[in-house]
C-alpha cells in the first residue's frame, strides 16, 4: 500500500487559508460593541448590520435578506417552505449531492437536467415545460458549480430566467463560488435578471470559514416571510455572534483583500489538477476546465462500476467520492469529482497519478 492517504473527497477550503487572528480581534471587538445583542435571541433573519450590508451589495430591502445557519439549512428552509411532497423539482445532473438529498427530504421529485459544459440542458427543459410538467423548483449551482466545475452560460442564465418567468417555477441560485474565480470574467447572475423568481442563496463557508456557519439567501417578498417563519419555528435564530464576526471582518476592509489571497493560493492548485489530469488520464476519461471554484468533474471512458472504483482507490490509499451521490435518479457510475482546494499540488499530482493507475487496472 502506498504511504500516505490521498483524500479526493470533501470539498473543504485549506487549513492554511484560515485567518485566526483576524477573526479573534473581529469577535472581540463584536462582543464589546454588540454584546447585548450577539449573546441574545434575536430576529430569525439574522443580524441587522450584515443584512444591511448584503441589501446594499444585492440593491435590495434589507427585508429580502436572511442569514442563517449556513446555506444548507437556508436550502432545507426553502425546500420545505416551497415544495409539496410529490412535486417536481429540476436538478442538474450531477448536482451537489447534499442538496438533492434535502430537496428529495421535503418530497421533491427530482427531475435531471444532464449537464453540459456551459450549464444544463436547457432545450430538455423547455420541451419537458411545453409538454406540460410544472416543476416548483429549478435548483442551479451557476458558478463553478459543485460537483463539475461548470459555468453556467449568459445565455442560458436569460433563457432559464425567462422560463421562469412564463412558468411560474422557483430558481434556487446557490452560488458560494462565484466570488473564487481564478481567471476568465463574471457572468450576470439569475438574480439579476430575474428577481422575482430567484431565491439566491451563497455563503462565507468558502470565503472565510466553513466552522462559522454564516450564509444567507436573498428571497424574493412572496416567500422571505414565510422562510423567516420556518426559520423561527426550526432554530430560533442562527449565531448571531458568527453574524457579526462576518459582518466585522467585511466592515474592516479585510474580505476583499482575504478573497484575492486565497485565489492566489487555490489557482495554483487548480493548475495542478489539470496538469496532472493532462499527462495521466488523457484518453482514460474527459473533463472539464474551471476557471474557478473547489472542483474538476471528471467522466470515465469506461464502463466502470462506482463500487469497484471506489475499493481499488482504497487499495491504492485514495479516497474518491461515490459519483452516484451526484445524480437524481441513476448514473454517475462513472463520474468523479475531484476537489483541489484543500490539497498541496505534489498531494494532487500523486492522486491523480494513483488515479490513473487504478483506472488502467479495472
Ligand atoms: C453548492 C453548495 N451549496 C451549499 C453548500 C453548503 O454551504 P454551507 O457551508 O454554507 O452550508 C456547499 C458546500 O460544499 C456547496 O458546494
Amino acid at each position: 500500500m502506498t504511504e500516505t492517504l490521498i483524500k479526493f473527497t470533501r470539498g473543504v477550503p485549506s487549513a492554511e487559508s484560515f485567518c485566526p487572528d483576524q477573526l479573534a480581534e473581529c469577535a472581540s471587538a463584536v462582543l464589546t460593541q454588540y454584546c447585548d445583542v450577539v449573546l441574545q435571541y434575536g430576529p430569525s433573519r439574522g443580524f441587522a448590520p450584515l443584512r444591511t450590508m448584503l441589501a446594499e451589495q444585492y440593491g435590495v430591502d434589507p427585508n429580502r435578506v436572511i442569514v442563517g445557519q449556513g446555506s444548507l439549512q437556508l436550502q432545507d428552509l426553502c425546500a420545505r417552505v416551497l415544495i409539496r411532497p410529490g412535486d417536481t423539482v429540476h436538478v442538474e445532473e450531477p448536482s451537489y449531492d447534499r442538496a438533492l438529498t434535502v430537496l428529495r427530504r421535503a418530497g421533491g421529485q427530482l427531475v435531471g437536467l444532464p449537464l453540459d459544459g456551459d450549464g444544463p440542458d436547457v432545450d430538455e427543459m423547455e420541451a419537458r415545460l411545453k409538454s406540460g410538467e410544472r416543476p416548483v423548483i429549478l435548483y442551479v449551482i451557476p458558478d463553478f458549480q459543485n460537483p463539475s466545475g461548470a459555468v453556467l452560460s449568459a445565455e442560458k442564465r436569460q433563457r432559464i430566467a425567462d422560463l421562469a418567468r412564463e412558468y411560474e417555477f422557483w430558481i434556487i441560485e446557490d452560488s458560494p463560488y462565484r466570488r473564487l474565480r481564478y481567471r476568465g470574467s463574471d457572468v450576470p447572475t439569475l438574480f439579476e435578471m430575474a428577481p422575482d423568481r430567484v431565491l439566491h442563496m451563497s455563503s462565507y463557508s468558502k470565503l472565510i470559514s466553513p466552522g462559522l456557519r454564516v450564509g444567507y439567501v436573498i428571497a424574493p417578498d412572496a416567500v422571505v416571510d414565510k422562510l423567516a417563519r420556518m426559520a423561527e419555528d426550526t432554530y430560533i435564530n442562527a449565531s448571531y455572534l458568527n453574524h457579526a464576526i462576518v459582518y466585522e471582518y467585511e466592515r474592516r476592509g479585510w474580505l476583499t483583500p482575504h478573497i484575492e489571497e486565497i485565489k492566489a493560493l487555490y489557482r495554483p492548485r487548480l493548475d495542478a489538477m489539470l496538469e496532472a489530469l493532462d499527462n495521466s488520464l488523457t484518453g482514460l476519461a474527459t473533463w472539464r476546465r474551471p476557471e474557478g471554484g473547489f472542483f474538476v468533474g471528471m467522466t470515465l471512458k469506461a464502463d466502470v462500476r462506482a463500487k469497484d472504483l471506489l475499493k481499488r482507490a482504497e487499495q491504492a490509499n485514495l479516497q474518491l467520492t461515490d459519483g452516484r451521490g451526484f445524480f437524481a435518479a441513476s448514473g454517475g457510475d462513472r463520474f468523479v469529482r475531484l476537489p483541489f482546494c484543500a490539497l498541496t499540488p505534489q498531494e494532487i499530482e500523486e492522486g491523480v497519478a494513483r488515479l490513473a493507475q487504478v483506472v488502467r487496472g479495472l
